[in-house]
């Protein structure tokens, strides 16, 4: 009797036993859902992201052949290297922009006698300046890790052809030779001060 009135007590104290409630998934959820999965399965099947080879990058063979600036068949194109390594500070009129980068266009310096344009490429320049009686300050990058002789005699024949000037074509020859004469320097040339002598 005793045993039973405790059971009692103790059950009226436990809560009821929990039970799974009937709340179905809403159908307009449902049918979200399920219109959602139809339109991303069809967006799959209707679109054709990877079949307009015009999108895609413009690598050609040669540079996936690790040689940038190589045309087809070997020759290597001055107006090409010019187009990836010149033309953000040069400009593409060669005309450089005002008091900041100077211009190729009419320069005594590129068309100064042929060891010096190599010289300046190979080696990049900082401090002052004169290019056709105006002075800048700036520093041209040095590219006798970037470019090959060739490479370097393409761009500077094309420069030295291009933008009005007419000056005689320089051989990868000329350009390994003062690329070997001057495999010592590591700074770029000083400005007037240092070229100005490579120029006589
Ligand atoms: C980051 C900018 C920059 C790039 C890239 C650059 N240059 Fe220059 N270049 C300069 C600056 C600045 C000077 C002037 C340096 C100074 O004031 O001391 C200069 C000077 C020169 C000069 C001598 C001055 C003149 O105007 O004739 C030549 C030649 C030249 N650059 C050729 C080239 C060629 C060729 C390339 C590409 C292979 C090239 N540069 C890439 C900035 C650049």
């Amino acid at each position: 009797m005793i045993q039973d009135l405790r059971k009692d007590g103790a059950q009226r104290r436990e809560n009821p036993d929990p039970h799974e409630k009937n709340r179905p998934v809403p159908r307009i959820i449902l049918a979200m859902v399920s219109l959602l999965l139809i339109w991303a399965v069809s967006y799959i099947f209707m679109s054709h992201p990877n079949d307009d080879a015009s999108l895609g990058d413009s690598r050609t063979m040669a540079t996936l052949e690790g040689k940038p600036g190589a045309k087809a068949g070997g020759a290597v194109d001055g107006a090409q290297i010019y187009a990836a390594q010149c033309i953000a500070c040069h400009q593409a009129t060669g005309a450089g922009l005002p008091g900041v980068f100077p211009p190729l266009a009419g320069s005594e310096w590129v068309l100064a006698k042929e060891s010096l344009p190599p010289s300046i490429v190979l080696h990049g320049i900082t401090g002052k300046l004169t290019v056709k009686g105006t002075a800048y300050d700036g520093s041209m990058p040095s590219f006798k890790d970037k470019l090959s002789d060739a490479e370097i005699a393409a761009v500077l024949s094309y420069v030295r052809s291009n933008f009005g000037n007419s000056a005689a074509k320089i051989t990868p020859e000329t350009v390994k030779t003062v690329r070997d004469g001057s495999k010592d320097r590591a700074q770029p040339w000083n400005g007037d001060d240092e070229l100005a002598k490579l120029k006589e």
